[in-house]
Order: C-alpha cells, then structure tokens, then sequence
C-alpha cells in the first residue's frame, strides 16, 4: 500500500473516531490539483473548505491557486512524468485533475501506479471524450439512447459520396480533442456542400484531433445544458445542471469559445428540462457507464455529458471526463457535503446514493480579455477589488491571468470570472454584475448570461420546438 493511501485510511479512522469538527482533521491530506484556470480555482477553494493541503501544478501563476496552495509545479499540464515524481516527493495522498489533456496522457494511470489514488479517469476510459468515434460505437453496441445519427469517415472518396446523396443537414466533428473548436455546424461554420467536402480535407490533411478520421452527425436543433455527475466505476452522483454559453458575444452569436459563462437554478434542473428529460439523460450517463464497467475499462471521476435536448427529448452532443469550466463554478460553491470526503469516496468505489447542494441559483461571468474568441489582447491591466466583490457574496475566480508585481494583466485566454449565488436567478445575475462592477480595466463580459429574459427566450424556444 502507498504512503497516500495508508496516510488517507488514517484521516478517516481519525475522522470516525472524533466526534468533533469533520472539517479540522483532515488537514494533512494533501491533494494534487492539476491544472490553473477558473475550474481549477473552484476545486481547490472546495478542497480548502475540507481542510486540504494543495499541491498545484499548474501553466500559469493563477493568483487564487497560488495564494490557496502550499506548493507549486508551474508548467506543461500534460508532463506527467514530471508533475507524479514532484507530487510523490511532496506527499500527495490523492490527485484531482482539472482538464481533459493529462488525462488523455495517462495521468491517473501513473499517479495511481505511484500510489497516488485520483479523481480522473484512467486513460482507457478517458477515451469517452478523447475519442468521439469509441463513444458513438459503444452508444450503438450498448443500445444507449441519445445517440444521434452518426457515420465516421477516413477517406475522402466514401465522404464525398456521403455528400452528394445527402439532404439533411449535419455536422462535421474531429474524433480527437481540439479544445472544444474542431466541431463545425452546417448553418454555423458552413453552408455548402464544397464547404463542408473541404473541412472534412482538411480535417485528414492536417489531422486535426491528432488523427486523420472525423465524425459526421444528423444536426441536432434544441436547448443544450450540461450535466455533470461523481462517478466511482459504478455509481453516478448528478450535480445540478447547468448551461453554458460557448459563443463570444451576446445573444449567442460570433465565434466559439472556451464558454463565457453559465448559470444553475435553484431547483438544481433548468426551465426547460423537464423531469423526464433529466432522468433521460442521466440514464444515458449511468447506461455508459456500465458499458464501461462491463468492457474492463470503469469509469472513476467526473463524468459531464453535454446533452442537447430535442424536440424528441435530449441527445448526447458529448461526453467530457472532467468537470466543466465554467459550469464547475455554479455547483462546487454550493456543494454542502465534503467535497475531500466524496473525492475519497470516488477513488474508493464508495460513493454515496447522492450528493447535497444549496438551494440556490447561481449566475457565472467570464472576464476575457478584448478581442477574445478572434484577436485576443494579451498584457492589459485588470483591477480587482477582492475586498468589494467578496462583500456583494459574489465569489470570484481566477482563470489565465499574469501576475507581476501584484498587478494582474491579461493573457490570450480568459481572466476570471465572477458567481453570483442567490435563491432566484434574478438576483443571482444582478449580484453577478455587482461585482463586476468592481473589476476596471480593459475587458469584455457577456452581461446577458442569466438574464430572466433571456432564460425565458430559451424557455418559449424549447416550448415551440415541442408544440411545432
Ligand atoms: P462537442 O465538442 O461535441 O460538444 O461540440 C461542440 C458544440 O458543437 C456543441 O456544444 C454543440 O453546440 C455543437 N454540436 C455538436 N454536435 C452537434 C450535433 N450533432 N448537432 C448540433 N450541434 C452539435
Ligand atoms: N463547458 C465547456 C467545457 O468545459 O468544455
């Protein structure tokens, strides 16, 4: 048995044996946190909560993980054979890992192989979201429903007969990771048939996703919203939904981006999903994740599906094995259990039947730099009263910013991001923008995100789309 575990099997002997504060006695797990952007930043204010030690390895000097963390490993996310020796040299009892790419690098495999148990998936069953073509296959092999319409190509020839004998719209996916940019919608990105022949060339010639094969898939037309669940191998814990806004400006136009906010509500579902949507789609979820029990490869860790839900109820767009940024900042802060505790529980295969969170909704807003999403401009001076958007309740995330000389400038990637949380989205969003009120300097917010009457556009869309 390694140092982490035996060190974690004696925090909770302890924790059972004392009556008093759950919170205090754990204060010497330490916990790898990889990973340095406003989902990071979230998971580690939730690790402090329960009293963790943080180890963060991280590409940039995010201010918040900086100031929250015993020790730093600045640098590649992706360099597992560096980030594992540095977190076994300082005692890390488990690891909790922020984005998709280490994983896809087999980072849990090799922090579980150094004794070091951790919240991601292994490799092999990272693939539901490193590789679109394994998880559309194992829908179809396991008669998991959600599953749109879907062909794989690796050839020019087969697609452009594909192409001539179509007449429905579709879109044009890489099978491997491209940061969330490589998906392309007729009526979006393209609207041709030459024009889609070419990004599917262009898809093999410069193997984008890291391979020369992409899916093709019905176009799917609905409201999308983001489910992300605990998963110890077995048993899913759903949080509550969420809905992102990947375009950069308002009213949901311009180009794709990393998401530039979202909100929750306080019922945990959004307005227009209904029960049996919900239950629809985490069905979905839990079905995939027996497919992977039964093919030797389980799942452990943060399983988000990102569902669109349909005239015909909701389908699977994608899975991510992680937690979502930004919709990691609407539940963790209203996480009422211990987080350390699930986490443990997680890599343990003994997670509870469910989770609890406030009854609250919650309004999250990225600071991105000017130009984000096409020309974004690196290096301007942000100001952030802390002092001003702590006291509006807000809770405020760092994300891709520098830090010199206690200024914070801008990078090419998002800033930060204020979370407004209350009992009703109204005043969650309002509260969202008192405290951007205390962020100056040069930058771009969607100030629409969570707004009720936009939420309710959303609602009359979905209804017509029902009724229609
Ligand atoms: P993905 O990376 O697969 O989530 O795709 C990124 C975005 O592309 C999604 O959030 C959707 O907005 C869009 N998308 C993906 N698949 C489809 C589909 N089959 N139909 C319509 N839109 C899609
Ligand atoms: N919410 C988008 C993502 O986490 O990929």
């Amino acid at each position: 048995m390694g140092r982490g575990t035996s060190s974690l099997r004696t925090a909770r002997l302890f924790l059972g044996r004392n009556p008093l504060s759950r919170r205090a006695i754990p204060a010497y797990v330490k916990v790898l946190v990889v990973g340095g952007g406003g989902r990071e930043h979230a998971i580690v204010e939730a690790l402090r909560r329960s009293g963790a030690e943080i180890l963060a390895a991280m590409a940039n000097q995010n201010p918040g993980i900086r100031r929250a963390s015993k020790e730093i490993l600045l640098g590649d996310v992706n360099a597992v054979d560096r980030i594992v020796p540095w977190a076994k040299d300082h005692g890390a009892d488990l690891a909790v890992i922020g984005p998709e790419a280490p994983l896809g690098h087999g980072i849990a495999d090799a922090l579980e192989a150094a004794g070091i148990p951790a919240v991601g998936p292994t490799r092999a069953a990272a693939r539901l979201e490193t590789d679109k073509a394994f998880t559309r296959d194992l829908m179809r092999d396991f008669g998991i429903p959600g599953l749109p319409s879907y062909w794989a190509f690796d050839a020019l020839g087969p697609f452009e007969e594909f192409v001539n004998d179509t007449d429905f719209e579709f879109v044009i996916k890489p099978v491997g990771l491209t940061g969330g940019k490589g998906v392309q919608v007729w009526g979006d990105h393209f609207a041709t048939k030459a024009a889609a022949l070419a990004y599917g060339k262009e898809i093999l010639d410069k193997r984008i996703g890291g391979s020369p094969r992409f899916l093709v898939e019905e176009k799917l037309v609905g409201e999308e919203f983001s489910l992300q669940a605990l998963c110890d191998g077995r048993r899913l814990v759903p949080m509550p939904l969420a809905q992102d806004h990947k375009r950069a400006y308002e009213g949901d136009k311009g180009p794709n981006t990393g998401g530039m906010g979202s909100y929750s509500d306080a019922d945990h579902r959004l307005p227009f999903v209904s029960k049996s949507d919900y239950e629809q789609a985490l069905g979905t979820m839990e079905k995939t994740v027996e497919a992977m029990a039964s093919l030797g490869t389980p799942f452990k860790g943060v399983l988000y599906g990102g569902h669109m839900n349909t005239r015909d109820g909701p389908r699977l767009l994608e899975y991510n094995v992680r937690f979502a940024d930004p919709e990691s900042m609407n539940v963790l802060p209203i996480l009422e259990d211990d987080f350390l505790d699930l986490c443990v529980r997680l890599t343990e295969g003994r997670l509870p039947s469910a989770a609890r969170f406030a009854a609250k909704a919650t309004v999250c807003k990225y600071v991105v730099p000017t130009g984000y999403g096409t020309h974004p401009k690196a290096g301007e001076l942000l100001k952030v009263d802390e002092e001003s958007i702590r006291r509006t309740g807000a809770r405020l995330y760092y994300a891709s910013v520098d830090e010199r000389r206690g200024h914070v400038h801008t990078t090419t990637s998002r800033s930060l991001a204020v979370v407004g949380i209350a009992e009703n989205l109204e005043k969650a969003e309002s509260v969202s923008e008192e405290a951007l009120a205390f962020v100056s300097g040069t930058f771009y917010a969607r100030r629409d995100i969570g707004k009720p009457e936009v939420v309710g556009q959303k609602v009359e869309r979905m209804r017509r789309l029902r009724e229609g």
